[in-house]
């Protein structure tokens, strides 16, 4: 058994093509932008070399025949058969996102490779002839692949393209089981440059398939995320990519959509780009939420006619009991003495959500009907409208962003009464009660399950911090991997 080494003739030079993808003026509004910096570009290459090159052994490349002339021996009919590339090790590997595409390069790369060898010839000396076969394996060193990945918006959705795809082997050595010593040498001149071809072919073309792959995945994600049998977040892709040399930004639509398809409500027309910031550059991904996301939830919960209800049960059910406003409202007591009572809460406009550098602010016009129930029919005696305006405060929950608010001050009128005046200032703190006790507790319970930020499912954020700016949320973090089916069906090689 003997080892021969040998460099490689063959020389691949890897040219990054500059397609620069020329930026398309902005036709369509985006309210949510995703920024996926140098860390979570890295992460996400890491991910798919580990799947990519798990998925691509054992891989099959076609046999290899030739006749050499072999000194002393004469013309050998050679033939590799079986070619198996069992392993491969990436020592290491860089991403660098860049005008013209994403490129990716793995250096270092060996490879093991198993084989048949059989050979056979004749000579004027021993005129019948001769053959033999056996095993070799075969090391493939110092491979260099490189990548360059196009990223385009394609009616709403990802493209990704492979802008250009090359590997170039460097070192190869061959070790055969058996046969003649004359064989080994006869077997490196002959078959080292045919090995390499194959070996650069076959991963090339593995690599192409696995972009394919990625790229139908890209291209399956669907442009909505049902947040609840109402409403959906509309998750398509605004423009094309921006892709800088430190990170790859994308535009999405971003702002809550009906499920049901009656048009969703248009609220706003301003052309915003929103731009993520993070404080901490390292962040693999950064989210950023235009405040007309939350209001295009308002407005949608507030067409849907989900912001209407009616309390009947409060915690402290004297007061919902004429006896309870006895002192409050005399004359109601006195036209339904001992009556019990319903509120009607109907929102009279979709709530408005401004978001600042130091608050979030909602304002909230409410319409409190004060019913009285007799016989199981409830009469509505008095309308005060309510300006309810709270702050809220954001949280991640698992991949949603979640919310709750709390009350800074409201302000009450008199719409309509059917039982005359109402001392209004003698009203405010029972109105202050059922805002604490029923209002706030029941918009907090819809606000705490939140709404899922535009996350790829295997992926879920990690060490997330929020920062509020000028309109807008931007969530900044790290992202997980969670073994999912998705990535794993995606990338499984074809048999
Ligand atoms: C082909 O190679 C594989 C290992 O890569 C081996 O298990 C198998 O027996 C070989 N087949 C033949 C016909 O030699
Ligand atoms: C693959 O080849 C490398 C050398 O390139 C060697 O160190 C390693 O042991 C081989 N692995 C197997 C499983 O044969
Ligand atoms: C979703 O967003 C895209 C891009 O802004 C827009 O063209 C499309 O009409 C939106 N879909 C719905 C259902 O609103
Ligand atoms: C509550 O009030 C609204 C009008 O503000 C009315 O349309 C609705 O029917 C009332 N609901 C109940 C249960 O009384």
């Amino acid at each position: 058994m003997r080892t021969l080494k040998t460099s490689a003739t063959l020389f691949l030079f890897f040219v990054v093509a500059l397609q620069i993808e020329s930026h398309v003026h902005a036709t369509e509004e985006s309210f949510t932008s995703i920024v996926i910096s140098q860390n979570g570009v890295d992460f996400v290459k890491d991910l798919l070399i580990t799947k990519e090159i798990a998925s691509i052994v054992p891989l099959k490349l076609p046999k290899i025949e030739k006749t050499v002339k072999i000194p002393f021996v004469g013309n050998v009919r050679m033939v590799l058969s079986n070619i198996t590339i069992y392993r491969i090790d990436v020592s290491s590997s860089y991403v660098k996102p860049g005008e013209s595409g994403v490129v990716i390069v793995a250096s270092g790369t060996t490879c093991n490779l198993s084989m048949n060898w059989y050979y056979e010839y004749s000579t004027w000396l021993v005129p019948v002839e001769i053959s033999d076969k056996g095993r070799a394996s075969v090391q493939v060193e110092g491979m260099e692949v490189g990548l360059t990945l196009g990223l385009e918006n394609q009616k709403g959705t990802l493209k990704l393209s492979l802008m250009d795809c090359g590997c170039h082997v460097k070192d190869i050595s061959i070790k055969v089981d058996g046969g003649a010593s004359w064989l080994y040498q006869g077997m490196i001149d002959a078959f080292e440059e045919q090995i390499g071809s194959a070996v650069e072919n076959a991963i090339t073309k593995k690599l192409e398939e696995g972009i394919l792959k990625l790229d139908s995945f890209l291209q399956s994600l669907p442009k909505e995320i049902p947040v609840d049998n109402h409403a959906s977040l509309n998750v398509t892709f605004v423009d094309s990519p921006l892709v800088s040399s430190s990170s790859i930004g994308f535009d999405i639509n971003g702002l809550f959509t009906a499920r049901e398809k009656v048009p969703s409500p248009k609220y706003f027309h301003q052309n915003l780009q929103p731009s993520v910031s993070c404080t901490d550059q390292s962040k693999m991904l950064g989210i950023s939420l235009d405040e007309a996301v939350f209001n295009s939830a308002s407005a949608l919960y507030y067409d849907a006619e989900f912001m209407q209800w009616t309390v009947d049960k409060v915690p402290d059910q004297s007061l919902l009991n004429t006896a309870g406003w006895k002192y409050i409202i005399p004359q109601l007591y006195r036209k339904y003495p001992n009556d019990d009572m319903m509120l009607n809460i109907t929102f009279s406009s979709p709530p408005v959500i401004r978001v600042s550098e130091h608050n979030i602010d909602a304002s909230v016009n409410v319409d409190l009907i004060i019913d009285v129930l007799e016989e199981d029919e409830a009469i509505p005696v008095a309308c005060i409208a309510l300006v309810v305006r709270g702050s809220g405060s954001v949280k991640i929950s698992g991949n949603n962003l979640a919310g709750s608010v709390k009350l800074n001050d409201f302000t009450m009128s008199l719409k309509w009464s059917k039982i005359g005046n109402l001392r209004l200032y003698l009203i405010q703190p029972v109105i202050w009660t059922v805002i604490q006790t029923v209002f706030l507790p029941y918009v907090n319970s819809h606000l705490g399950q939140g709404f899922p930020l535009p996350i790829i499912h295997s992926f879920t954020l990690k060490n997330a911090e929020i920062i509020c700016s000028s309109s807008k949320i931007t969530v900044c973090s790290d992202v997980a991997y969670t073994e999912s089916l998705n990535l794993n069906q995606l990338l499984v090689r074809f048999s």
